[in-house]
């Protein structure tokens, strides 16, 4: 046997009614990935190169996730049964092959090695079919395998058509066969929609291919919670975590993560050695992860990139950016579409950086925003700074020199240039350029009216004092008319 005698045919195409979905079950995502594509990159691990995805509902949406992952689309329309979808198949793969796994889309935990495995018990087992099987301690909605007297598989029987007997059967058909494509291709031929869904079943060509004295055999998973398929959300979700929990395993044998089970980190993510990570960490698509980083409580990190010693600080969201070796940001930053936060940069509370770079050593630790910006190495960017990049129509760009120092409450209205060493002075609204070693100043200017304040307050006293006397009167008045009045009635 050789790789390149083997396709994979994985079955697509189907609706996936009991999720209640307008999304096609195969691209609902478990462990960060569209089902299917676990599928496609299992088969690839186990060395198969050519791979059918069998597609039906959402075609189009299905085979955007496939295609671009090196697998062959093919259109199943109407879809009338697994055993019709490999008919299709057989089309699609023609005389390019001698065996075929097939694997359903919507079970993702399946492992390379298992299907590495299947393959070798089918050659050695010398079998036209051979099915990967588990033992269920409930077998419910899952077809049935139905061994003969030498061991070998007489039939699978689908829960609808089993007798009780049948039933009981705690042996389950797992949907992942090996197939020996000379001994399937006429079966299919054979096949007949005389069952519930009145469709063609693959399982039929269990009973077809041994009827005709032909080897089908099983070989039970090692472990039956790899053939977990995702039929409802529920299994859905056991799917995400089990998925979830394999990867911090992973990690955990050089990464520090506290509270794994709330962490979140998908597949392709890595992280280096002593790394800590707090709980309730989101770890999303290609980020890496340097040495010696603590990456705190409640962020999220989605394809970053950080190098070693970095520290990110609680509850800052990161996206498509990076931070070089010892930058520290955070809590509650969000950097995004392309910061670049070079070595030993800092950027602290509320500082959203955007499509901007920080130059090593630079600091932003305040309350700012960064869009569309250069800043300059060592350079410090004062409390409440506002970068105002948009105009309404264009995005444009300030620049900061090295070293400067922005003074807090600056808004510097891009396109514009401060130069290298240049100081701002706090709360000016920046729209020219500064040179190097100038101080920007644009405010009002302020001027001290001595002992204003000590006169008004003096003032506001005399008028409350006055309010009060007056209100005094008035209420005496009063209670002398009501007295007045009282005597007039005795
Ligand atoms: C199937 C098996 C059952 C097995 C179970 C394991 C059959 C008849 N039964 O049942 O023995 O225990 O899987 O999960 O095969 N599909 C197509 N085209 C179609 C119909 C289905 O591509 O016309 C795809 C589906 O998208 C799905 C896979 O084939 O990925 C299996 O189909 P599904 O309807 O889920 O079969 P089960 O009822 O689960
Ligand atoms: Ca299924």
């Amino acid at each position: 046997m050789s790789a390149k005698d083997t396709v994979a045919v994985i079955l697509a195409a189907g609706k996936g009614t009991r999720l209640h979905s307008s999304v096609a079950k195969v691209l609902h995502r478990a462990g960060g990935r569209p089902l299917v594509e676990h599928v496609v990159r299992a088969c690839q691990g186990a060395g198969i190169t050519e791979i059918f995805v069998i597609v039906g509902h959402q075609a189009e949406d299905v085979s955007a996730v496939v295609v671009p992952l090196g697998a062959k689309a093919v259109l199943q329309e109407p879809q009338n049964g697994t055993g019709h979808a490999m008919q299709v198949a057989r089309d699609a793969i023609g005389n390019t092959a001698r065996y075929t796994l097939v694997l359903p889309g919507d079970a993702p935990l399946i492992r390379a090695e298992t299907l590495a495995g299947l393959l070798e018990a089918h050659h050695a087992g010398n079998a036209a079919a051979t099915l990967l099987t588990a033992n269920l301690s409930d077998p419910t909605g899952y077809g049935r395998i139905v061994h003969q007297a030498d061991g070998n598989v007489a039939a699978v029987v689908e829960e609808k058509s089993a007798t009780p007997e049948q039933r009981a059967i705690r042996e389950i058909n797992s949907s992942v066969y090996c197939f020996t494509l000379a001994k399937l291709w006429p079966c299919l031929d054979d096949l007949r929609p005389d069952n519930a869904h009145k469709e063609l079943y693959l399982t039929d060509t269990a009973a077809l291919l041994s009827r005709r004295g032909d080897k089908v055999i099983s070989k039970l998973a090692a472990d039956s919670s790899e053939i977990l398929g995702c039929n409802s959300r529920k299994e859905l979700a056991d799917v995400d975590r089990f998925f979830r929990q394999r990867k911090a395993a992973a990690l955990m044998r050089h990464t520090t993560i506290y509270f794994p089970e709330t962490v979140v980190v998908d597949d392709a993510v890595e992280t280096g050695n002593d790394t800590v990570i707090e709980p309730g960490v989101q770890l999303l698509g290609n980020t890496h992860i340097g040495k010696n980083c603590t990456i705190r409580t409640g962020s999220i990190l989605k394809n970053a990139t950080l190098g070693d010693g970095v520290v990110v600080e609680a509850y800052t969201l990161i996206e498509d950016s990076q931070l070089g070796n010892h930058t520290v940001v955070g809590p509650f930053a969000r950097l995004r579409m392309h910061a670049d936060v070079r070595e030993n940069a800092r950027i602290g509370n509320f500082v959203e950086v955007k499509n901007s770079t920080l130059h090593e050593g630079a600091k932003s630790m305040h309350l700012t925003y960064l869009g569309d910006a250069s800043i300059g190495r060592l350079a410090n960017i004062g409390a409440g700074t506002i970068t105002c990049n948009y105009d309404g129509v264009n995005k444009n760009k300030t620049i900061i020199g090295e070293r400067a120092f922005i003074g807090s409450d600056t808004a510097l209205v891009a396109p514009v240039e401060v130069g290298d060493g240049a100081y701002i002075a706090a709360g000016s609204t920046i729209t020219q350029n500064v040179p190097e070693d100038a101080l920007g100043i644009a405010r009002g200017t302020q001027a001290n009216k001595l002992g204003w304040a000590k006169a008004r307050r003096e003032k506001m006293a005399a008028l409350k004092a006055q309010k009060a006397a007056d209100a005094k009167a008035a209420a005496e008045k009063a209670a002398e008319a009501k007295a007045d009045a009282e005597k007039a009635k005795v």
